[in-house]
Order: structure tokens, then sequence, then C-alpha cells
């Protein structure tokens, strides 16, 4: 009974607003008192992005980070400019405060890229009203969702290799001992034909693509084994050095020219020298490869302070820039993935396996087209990963 009671209370005191306490009004009273540059500061200071534009579709409000999202400079005379001036490059932007008064529903929660940056924006438009229901205004609401979109990417991407690797190292598990069968039975025929060159010719064809058949699967093997890293102090340099060498002696060079330009004071990087050593040799033989013997391959590096990780150690950025043919837009998000290839003797693993690696040491790949033709592939690579010695699954 006393418990029903209680409840009962409860309710109406949630309900009923006889139930504020006696000291509201005064708090009331002391609200009133705020400034009122204190809503002013509030969305210069907010962590979303603002813009909000009057009737006639003059800027009113504009705060920090809207400008730093939109990639814009704050210009001194931008409140009370046309919101068309302010914005003009984003035309993505201008566009949804154009039709602001006219559409029926608001956009809520939705998400665009803006075209020029890539960036990836969740935003929320709503109408300022008067107190009589007027439209007086429109605001935009924003977030950049770009690092979130990289993360769920790859997070799918992991989720899509692991399923993939399981099943992968299952076939290629089945499939090696029969390919060990043919190639041994194949010698052993070849042996008692000695008389005979074109079976002699057609078995030494049946050994290479045996063993070219076997070499696929351990790569796949490799692929979907989970990286283990053993950290060391490593010289970025010398790593560069030595997959330079060795995607030469993978891929002819020809008159290819390679630039680097690596400062001497490049901090060393804990990390798997010999992990990194691979992932540069794929990105240099496919460089190489693209470039087919002419053109120019440039390496730069250098330290940054990670954004992302506000008050880590620092990351080292390397850029890896062909003049080559470039990759076409719509294969460009397929490109790390597994078995992708646009090679007639690729096995399309070279970059999985490199995004593999960054992401074991906990950085970031992304990947630009140049407007002149070109490739360039941007690494991000903390200097001390947090956890390195977790393995990462495949
Ligand atoms: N520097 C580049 N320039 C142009 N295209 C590239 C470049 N790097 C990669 N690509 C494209 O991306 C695809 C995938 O590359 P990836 O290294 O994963 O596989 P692959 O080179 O085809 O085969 P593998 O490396 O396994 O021998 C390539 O087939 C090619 O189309
Ligand atoms: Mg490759």
């Amino acid at each position: 009974m006393a418990t029903s009671d209680a409840m009962h209370q409860q309710t109406r005191s949630l309900s009923s607003p006889r139930s504020i306490p006696a000291h509201a009004p005064r708090a009331r009273a002391e609200f009133a008192a705020v400034p009122t540059n204190f809503y002013r500061d509030m969305v210069r200071g907010m962590r979303n992005g603002t813009v909000a534009i009057t009737r006639e579709g003059r800027v009113a409000v504009f705060n920090e980070e809207a400008y730093r999202i939109l990639g814009l400079s704050p210009q001194p005379d931008d409140i009370g400019r046309h919101f068309g001036e302010v914005l003009g490059p984003r035309s993505e932007i201008v566009r949804l405060f154009a039709n602001a008064f006219d559409v029926a529903h608001l956009p809520s929660r939705a998400e665009m890229r803006l075209k020029d940056s890539g960036r990836v924006i969740g935003y929320t438009l709503s109408i300022v009203r008067g107190e009589r229901g007027s439209a007086n205004g429109a605001a935009l609401f924003f977030k950049d969702l770009t690092r979130v979109e990289q993360l769920e990417e790859r997070e799918r991407l992991r989720d899509r290799l692991a399923a993939l690797g399981e099943m992968a190292a299952a076939i290629a598990h089945e499939v090696k001992n029969p390919l060990a069968g043919i190639e041994v039975m194949a010698g052993l025929l070849k042996r008692r034909v000695p008389d005979d060159p074109d079976t002699q010719s057609l078995l030494h064809d049946i050994i290479q693509e045996a063993k070219m058949a076997n070499a696929i699967v351990i790569e796949v093997l490799e692929f979907v084994r989970p990286i283990r890293l053993q950290v060391d102090h490593v010289s970025l340099a010398e790593v560069i050095d030595d997959s330079i060498r060795m995607a030469e002696s993978l891929v002819p060079r020809g008159t290819v020219r390679v630039d680097r330009l690596l400062p001497t004071d490049l901090p060393r990087l804990e990390a798997d020298g010999h992990q990194l050593r691979q992932l540069f040799t794929n990105l240099a033989t496919n460089a190489f490869e693209a470039l087919n013997g002419y053109g120019r391959l440039s390496i730069r590096a250098w330290e940054s302070a990670d954004e992302d990780r506000p008050g880590d150690s620092p990351s080292i950025v390397v850029e890896l820039k062909d003049d080559g043919p470039g990759i076409p837009e719509e294969v460009r998000d397929r490109v790390f993935s597994p078995f992708f290839t646009t090679k007639p003797r690729g096995s399309g693993l070279g970059l999985a396996i490199v995004r593999k690696i960054v992401d074991a040491h906990e950085g970031r790949i992304d990947l630009s087209v140049e407007p002149t033709g070109g490739t360039t592939f941007r690494l991000v690579l903390p200097t001390r990963p947090t956890d390195h010695e977790e393995a990462t699954g495949a």
C-alpha cells in the first residue's frame, strides 16, 4: 500500500507543475539575467558547425567549426552578407539554404558529401520561427562525419575480410595437397617418358602451372593469416630504400626516376620493419607497373601531430606519388579490396595487404588521383602505436 502511494505521488509530481520546488521562481529570475552574449558565445563555441540566415538570405550566424568543416576562411564582413556570397564554393550548402523555405520536409540527420573536399557531413536544417510562427530564418547544424565514415568502412572491410579469410584459408588448405600431388605425379611421369619430347614438354607445363597455383595458394594463406607485429625501432628511410630495391627486382624499372624527399631528422617508428618493407614494396611495385618504364615516382615524408590523436606521439606522413595513368573514379573504392585487379597476372592482394599492415600499425592510408593524371597514396603512421602487441585478424 505504501509503495503504491509513493508511486502515485511520484506520478503526480512528474506531471504537475505545482510540484516545482518553492525556490524555482528566484532561479528563473536569475536566469533571465544571463547576458545576451551568452547565446552568441554558446553558438561560437559549439562543436557542431552552425550557419543561420535571415528570411532575406543574409548570414546571421557562422561559427568557427562551420568555417573549419567547410574549409572556408572567415572574412570580417561575412555576417550580414548574402549567404550565396559567403558560401560561394560550397554549392551544396547554398542549394540547401536556397530551398530552405520551400521544402515540405526539412532534412534531419541527413548526410551529404561535399564535392570539393570529399568530406562527409551529417546535418539538420531547421526554420527559425518567431513567436507567431512566422519563418524568420533558417539554421543549419552539421558535423564532420568523414572520420566516422572511414572507421565504419574499415570496420565493414574487416568483417568482410574475416569471413572471406576463413573461407579462403579452408579452400587453400584443401587445394594445397592435391596440387602437391599433381606436381609430384607429373614429375614421376616425366621420368617415364625420357624419349618423348612432346609429352615431356606438356608435363613440364603441367608442373609449372601447378607451381603457380601453389604460389597463389601460399599468397592467399599469407594474406588471411593474422598479423602479429614484431615491433622494433625502424628507420623509414632504410625501409623505403630496401623496398625500392625489392620492387625493382620484381618489376623492371626502366627509366623511371625515383625521387625521395625524406628529412634526415625523421623520428624512428616503433613498427614491424619486415611488414613495412612489404607495404612499401607493394606500393612501389604498383607504381612501377603503372608507369611501365617511364615517368617519375616521388616519395616524401614528414612528421606531423596527428589531429585524430591529440596528445599522442606524433605521426609520420608518407606520400607516394606517381605520374602514371591514375585510377579511374569508378574503381577507386575497390582497389583495396582483396582480389581486385586490372592486371592479367595480378592477384589483387597487393593493396589489401597494404591496408592490413597499415591497420595493424594503427595507421591510415588513402588515395587521391591527380587532375593531371597520376596516383598519390598517403599514409599516416603513428610513431608509437598504442597497442602494438595485439594481433590483427584478417
Ligand atoms: N599506382 C597505381 N597506378 C594505377 N593503378 C594502380 C596503382 N596502384 C594500384 N592500382 C590499381 O589497383 C589495382 C589493385 O592493386 P593491387 O596491388 O591490390 O593488385 P595488383 O597489383 O593488381 O596485383 P598484385 O599486387 O597482387 O600482383 C591494380 O590492379 C591497379 O588497377
Ligand atoms: Mg600490386
